[in-house]
């Protein structure tokens, strides 16, 4: 069984890409609501949710962890291989891609507060940067916005107009979705783009898609897949009406 998680819903753009790629498998999602956001915590804080979490997928039968949170896998990812015998998946921020094919030479990333400063991504933005600007931006309110399912019209507008201009205003030409959250705001993402500046092209790198690859590989090269039907459980340390609402809403329709 293929455990996943997140701080909260944002997990499920993961999943939505892993689901493509391993359709016959048995998945268990751990939604921490009640603790989201991650973005503001302490490395510590999410250390402890991240290895609580885990002890309770593994309990529940998962044998591979696909960690589908930015700011988890920044603060935990390391700890959690240390501590558990089991492989971990985890997301990273799609830098290389896009400063390899950005055509104004300037890249913005968007992340938590908790992501921007860790020194996973620090590193990241340090190998692929060479002859490359990138500039960054908190993407304010957007896991909020998500969570109560506002992804599109005006207030979500709103919201992502005030985070993304600065990055464009810089030039960005390539925007880089460095939370899970924020790839149920792409249609929003690409709207303002292209409303700010009709011109440029902008283009929006979500990670999912390689790292659902990447899973693939882990489990073929593991032994690990199954075939053998699809199921979903949800669980979350919140509300498991809203979580179920949130599933349909995000990933069925
Ligand atoms: N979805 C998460 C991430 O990828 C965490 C968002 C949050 O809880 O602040 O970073």
């Amino acid at each position: 069984m293929i455990g996943i998680f997140d701080s909260g819903v944002g997990g499920l753009s993961v999943l939505k890409e892993i689901r493509k790629v391993l359709p016959e498998e048995k998945y268990i999602y751990f939604s921490d609501s009640a603790y989201c956001p991650y973005g503001e915590k302490t490395k510590d804080q999410i250390i402890d949710r991240a290895r609580e979490i885990t002890s309770f997928l593994l309990d529940a039968g998962a044998d591979i962890i696909t960690v589908a949170c930015n700011t988890a896998t920044a603060a935990a990812i390391s700890v959690l291989r240390e501590e558990f015998q089991v492989s971990f998946i985890g997301m990273e921020p799609a830098v290389k891609p896009a400063a390899m094919s950005t055509r104004t030479g300037v890249v913005g990333v968007l992340a938590t507060a908790g992501t921007l400063k860790a020194d996973k991504y620090i590193n990241t933005r340090g190998r692929f940067s060479e002859g490359v600007k990138i500039v960054e931006h908190v993407g304010q309110g957007f896991v909020e916005a998500v969570e109560k399912g506002i992804t599109t019209g005006p207030e979500a507008e709103d919201i992502v107009r005030a985070s993304l201009k600065p990055l464009l205003d810089e030039g960005a030409d390539r925007i880089v979705l460095g939370c899970t959250h924020y790839p149920f705001l792409m249609e929003t993402i690409k709207k303002v783009s292209d409303e700010l500046y009709p011109e440029r092209d902008v283009e929006i790198i979500d990670p999912a898609p390689a790292v659902a690859r990447h899973l693939l590989e882990v489990m073929e090269d593991k032994g690990l897949i199954r075939h053998d039907g699809y199921s979903m459980v949800l669980e979350t340390s919140g509300d498991k009406g809203q979580l179920e609402r949130m599933y349909k809403k995000l990933i069925i329709e």
